[in-house]
Order: structure tokens, then C-alpha cells, then sequence
């Protein structure tokens, strides 16, 4: 059944209220649309988990620092709609941008430290839209848990930080990258890389894989780090922006894998800006699909 879609937020608090009355679980998917596996598996765990579950459509300008990649973004309302409807999905909220950003609006949420390094670095002003929209979107939607892909680390750390600082009432749930059967993490993005550029946006993921196993075998970074690099060019991607070992949690830059920490890559390729990362346990447990 197709959910209805909302563009009001007095419409979606009408509803939110009906829920509340039977003491629903509320689960909420933020998205930008151009809905592909990756968000579908969001949607399938906020389904499992929750009552009822909203997910959001909004192309959010605010965390975009390039006009051409804000004007390029897929826009496919109908065909995500379309995707939604087998999850029995209960509101889709595509707010009209008033209802983020009504005239004279002047609030920025920013988190700071986080956001200093990796996107946030490359990307100025980037992190400060994403926290600015999740915030406004926690607080329209009343969701009791939120719903995240860590193919997306640093944003996951940013809203988590965000959501406890602002003591907003909400578990903000992190779950496991989908891949492409190539290891290439899904991504909105992947629709405007050729095909031929889709097969090498391929060799990101064993890049990391490889790395991930040495340094779990016990090899030093910084020796791996000029191979790895050299790997990623001769797949045809430009030097990569940022590859780093950083802790899971602080995101802070680790020598020696001494704690659960996180390999991070952005690279371009044939004009498209790909970003992935990967877990680096020094004792790898059994793997969780879902982090709190
Ligand atoms: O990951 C995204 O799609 C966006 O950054 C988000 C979380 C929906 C905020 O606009």
C-alpha cells in the first residue's frame, strides 16, 4: 500500500498525534531520496524495530557547498514512492522547503571537533546543513528512533553527537553499509558514474578490505598507506582527499590499531566525489547490524 505523502508539517503532526494516542513506536528514515537498497534496508530496520515509521524526503541545500552537485542531485519522488511500498511505510514526508526553512529562518546547529577533519574539511559547511536539517527533522517528526547508514560514518557520529547534546528524545541507530555485489557501497551518487566508471568505482572497497586485513595481521599504516594509494590510481581514481585510520568513536587519528577503529576514503572519479569506509576491529567479535 502506498503511503501518503505529506507536505506540511501540520499534517504530519496530525498524524503523529492519532499514533502517540495508541502508544506507537515511532522510527524515522531521514533521506534525500533517490531511494536505493541501502535506504531500503534503513526502512526495513525501522520496520522491525518500530510501530510506525516515517521516512523523509528533502533535498536539504544547506549541506550542499556545490551549486552543481545541489542542482544535479536525482530528484524521483514518484519512482521512491514506488520503492516504499512494499515496507508498508506509514507517512512519507516530503516537506515543502518553507516548512524547513520558512522566510527569516536564521538557526544553525553545529557540532564541533567532529566536523573538523575529512568531509568536514573538504566540504566546508557541509557537516553544520546536515546537523541543522537532522535536528529539524528529529523535532517535526517526534520519532522514537532514527535510522542511519554507516556507509555515511562521520554524518552517523555527527547527528548521534548532535542528538545527545540537544538532549533530544531519540535513539539514533547505526546500520551496515549495502553493497553492490563489487563492494561498492550504495550510494545516490552511483546513478551519475558511467558504466564503464561504475567498474572501477569497484576496486574501493577490496582497496580497503586489503588494508583492513593487514593492519588486523598486525602491519603498520603508514607502510601500507603508499600501496594503497597506488592501487586507488591505477583503478583510475584521482589521489584520494582523505584515507585514514581513526578511531570509532572520537574519530580522532590513530598510528597503531590499539582500539575499534575506522578506515575512511574519499575519492573522485571521472567527476564523481565517492566516499566509503570499513570497521577495523583488533578483536573482531561478532559483527552487529545495528550500533547505538
Ligand atoms: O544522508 C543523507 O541522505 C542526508 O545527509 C540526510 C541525513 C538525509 C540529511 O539531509
Amino acid at each position: 500500500m502506498t503511503a501518503p505523502i505529506l507536505r506540511r508539517l501540520s499534517d504530519l503532526r496530525a498524524l503523529h498525534a492519532t499514533w502517540r494516542r495508541d502508544g506507537a513506536r515511532i522510527g524515522l528514515v531521514p533521506t534525500m531520496g533517490a531511494l536505493h537498497d541501502g535506504h531500503l534496508s534503513l526502512v526495513a530496520a525501522a520496520k522491525a524495530r518500530c510501530d510506525r515509521v516515517i521516512v523523509t524526503i528533502f533535498v536539504n541545500p544547506k549541506q550542499f557547498n556545490n551549486a552543481e552537485d545541489l542542482a544535479k542531485y536525482p530528484r524521483t519522488e514518484l519512482d521512491d514512492a514506488a520503492k516504499l511500498a512494499p515496507f508498508g511505510v506509514d507517512a512519507i514526508y516530503v516537506p515543502d522547503p518553507d516548512q524547513i526553512y520558512p522566510e527569516g529562518y536564521a538557526t544553525t546547529v553545529s557540532v564541533a571537533g567532529l566536523t573538523d577533519v575529512m568531509e568536514g574539511e573538504f566540504r566546508p559547511g557541509h557537516f553544520d546543513g546536515v546537523a541543522t536539517v537532522v535536528a529539524k527533522l528529529f523535532l517535526q517528526c517526534g520519532a522514537d528512533e532514527a535510522f542511519f547508514g554507516e556507509k555515511d560514518y562521520q554524518q552517523l557520529m555527527v547527528v548521534s553527537r548532535m542528538a545527545r547534546d540537544l538532549d533530544i528524545p531519540i535513539a539514533v541507530r547505526g546500520c551496515a553499509t549495502v553493497r553492490e555485489p563489487s563492494g561498492l557501497a550504495m550510494s545516490s551518487r552511483n546513478l551519475r558514474l558511467s558504466p564503464e566508471a561504475l567498474g572501477k568505482a569497484g576496486q574501493l572497497y577490496p582497496v580497503l578490505r586489503n588494508l583492513a586485513d593487514q593492519l588486523i595481521a598486525g602491519a603498520d599504516y603508514a607502510a601500507l598507506l603508499p600501496d594503497a594509494k597506488a592501487r586507488l590510481l591505477a583503478a583510475g581514481f584521482d589521489a584520494p582527499e582523505y584515507l585514514d585510520l581513526r578511531c570509532a568513536d572520537s574519530l580522532q587519528p590513530m598510528e597503531r590499531l590499539d582500539r575499534p577503529a575506522r578506515l575512511l576514503v574519499a575519492a573522485w572519479l571521472d567527476g564523481i566525489r565517492l566516499i566509503d569506509n570499513i570497521a577495523v576491529d583488533p578483536h573482531p567479535t561478532e559483527t552487529s547490524e545495528l550500533i547505538d
